[in-house]
């Protein structure tokens, strides 16, 4: 079966080529370069030009904080785009497989979103992927959404690599303890994604790694694994770091309809962290192997 990824260079695209590529799927991949989704016409070409079964868009504007000062260039590519892509999709009666995230959530529920809950986003990347959605459930026939949260992993910047060179540079080490979420391997959600395309599954999904935790918690955990022991985490109230987006400070997502439908469970997100960082090379950049135009 053809896939095509756009967005096959980022942190979550990278380890879907590889995955499915190794699981016998033909992949190709087209990024920044090949293809820009905010151009209805890129998106029609670079569609025809591979012919896929299902396309699978990991391209978005993923700088949160970047997005509050560039509002417009974020609703291109995460709400337009989405927009473009599902049509193009459409046109050709193509699956579509794309991506979501908690920070559509304001946070407040208190307990683990589901996938009915309805999205009330706190910052400009939240309402601009939760204006995504709407285009992708509006124009698109046959699509699976997937919701998914605080992605770390081999390719890109991410928040374990961030920690691990901080952790070189500095003894002690400020970090925010008033949010919590799921951090999420993106080698597990890969391999869940490549489930539900196997099931030939639609609709909404919550898919991250199993419990909770804070960033500040998220990173000791990560310092003690790598034996950075003498480096001193602080805890920090978000209101103190000022960042120009503001996040929900609970969104945590139920996997209860993942594991429902396909019977399988994501990992606890120690366990993944253990196994990424036991991994040498997993913080290494690497360049996912698919057909390049
Ligand atoms: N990262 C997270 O923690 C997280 C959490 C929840 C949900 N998600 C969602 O998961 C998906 C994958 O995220 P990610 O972290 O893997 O993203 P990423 O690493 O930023 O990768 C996104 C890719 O899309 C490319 N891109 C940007 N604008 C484009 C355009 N106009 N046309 C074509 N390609 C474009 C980027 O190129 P450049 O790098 O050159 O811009 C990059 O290669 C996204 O939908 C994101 O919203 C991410």
């Amino acid at each position: 079966m053809k896939i095509l990824i756009i967005g096959h260079k980022g942190m979550l695209g990278s380890d879907l080529a590889l995955r499915l590529a190794a699981s016998g799927y033909d992949v190709s991949g087209r990024d920044v370069g090949d293809v820009d989704i905010t151009s209805p016409s890129s998106c029609r070409a670079a569609i025809a030009e591979c012919d896929p079964e299902i396309v699978i868009n990991a391209a978005a504007y993923t700088d949160v904080d970047a997005c509050e000062a560039n509002p417009d260039l974020c609703f291109a590519v995460n709400a337009q785009g989405v927009r473009h892509v599902a049509k193009a999709c459409r046109e050709r009666r193509v699956k579509l497989v794309h991506f979501s995230t908690d920070y559509i959530f304001d946070g407040t529920k208190g307990q683990p979103y589901v996938e009915e809950d309805p999205g009330h986003p706190l910052n400009v990347y939240g309402a601009s992927k939760l204006a995504g959605e709407r285009y992708l459930i509006d124009l698109a026939p046959d699509f699976l959404l997937i919701r998914t949260a605080w992605l770390y992993g081999p390719h890109g910047r991410n928040f374990v690599r961030t920690i691990l060179e901080a952790a070189r540079r500095e003894r002690t080490l400020d970090v925010v303890d008033d949010q919590i979420g799921s951090p999420t391997y993106t080698v597990d959600l890969a391999a869940a994604v490549e489930r539900l395309i196997s099931e030939d599954r639609r609709g909404i999904f919550h898919i991250t790694n199993r419990g909770q935790v804070s960033w500040f918690a998220f990173a000791k955990t990560i310092l003690a694994h790598d034996g950075l022991t003498g480096v001193v985490v602080r805890p920090l109230a978000s209101t103190r770091l000022a960042r120009p987006a503001r996040r929900p400070a609970y969104s945590v997502m139920s996997n209860r309809k993942f594991f429902r439908t396909t019977g399988r469970t994501m990992r606890f997100w120690q366990l993944a962290l253990q196994d990424c960082l036991s991994s040498r090379s997993v913080l290494e950049q690497r360049s996912p192997s698919v057909e390049k135009p």
